[in-house]
């Protein structure tokens, strides 16, 4: 049992990665062998459309053939069983790097029918700084149901950890900042936080379970 987990944060230690490595390690308290990309540390771009994928009878048919700091990764993805997929929210949505990932991983499985695709567990964990009842007022909640329909289509199965009202810096006094509650953020640090790795975990023990 191999879970592999992706970070599209560009901090490797912050609130992203924390979920991830707890997801991780839930899947490891399984006896899972597991695996963190960073995908910040590798050199490649998002979908070039340059077709590939997509050609009929083409050796690249249903995959990716764009070669590059990415490819090891794709490559990886067709050998776990489970695969948990991590991003801060940029601008309400994923990061650049992690739309580029994903383009890249799913573009090339759509519109085929899941034939081209092993069925793995997959996740989605979000991190950011707003509050739930904000996002679900403004509807920024559409990217991640859509995100879970696109994997759950190419993978078979698809959930989310949605983690609001993170905390973007340690110390919001050296940084500009306004309208930063910072009191009622590090009471959410120290309440909520905890409750959410704990989710990330039990993802991690629920992927890593046969
Ligand atoms: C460029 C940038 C854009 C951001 N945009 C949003 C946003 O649209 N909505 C939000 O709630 N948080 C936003 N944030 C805050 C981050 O999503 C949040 O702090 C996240 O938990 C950081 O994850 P990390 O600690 O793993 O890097 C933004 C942060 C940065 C640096």
């Amino acid at each position: 049992m191999k879970v592999l987990a992706i970070n599209g944060s560009p901090r490797p230690h912050c609130n992203t990665a924390t979920l991830l490595n707890y997801a991780l390690e839930g899947a490891v308290s399984q006896g899972a062998e597991t695996e963190l990309v960073h995908l910040y540390d590798l050199d490649f771009k998002g979908c070039i459309s340059c077709g590939a994928c997509k050609e009929i009878n083409g050796k690249s048919c249903g995959r990716c053939a764009v070669n590059d700091g990415l490819t090891p990764v794709l490559r990886k993805v067709e050998e776990v069983d489970a695969l948990v997929l991590g991003s801060p929210i940029y601008f309400a949505d994923v990061t650049g790097e992690m739309r580029s990932f994903m383009e890249r991983l799913l573009f090339p499985a759509l519109p085929y029918d899941t034939n081209h695709s092993r069925l793995i567990k997959t996740g989605l964990i979000y991190t950011m700084n707003q509050k739930e009842d904000v996002v679900k007022q403004i509807g920024w909640d559409l990217i991640f149901r859509l995100n879970e329909m696109i994997t759950a289509r190419k993978f078979g199965q698809s959930e989310s950890l949605i983690v609001y009202d993170t905390i973007l810096w340690d110390d919001y006094s050296k940084y500009v900042s306004m309208g930063v509650d910072v009191k009622a953020k590090a009471k959410t640090r120290k309440e909520e936080f905890p409750k959410d790795c704990q989710k990330a975990f039990d993802m991690g023990v629920r992927f890593a379970k046969r």
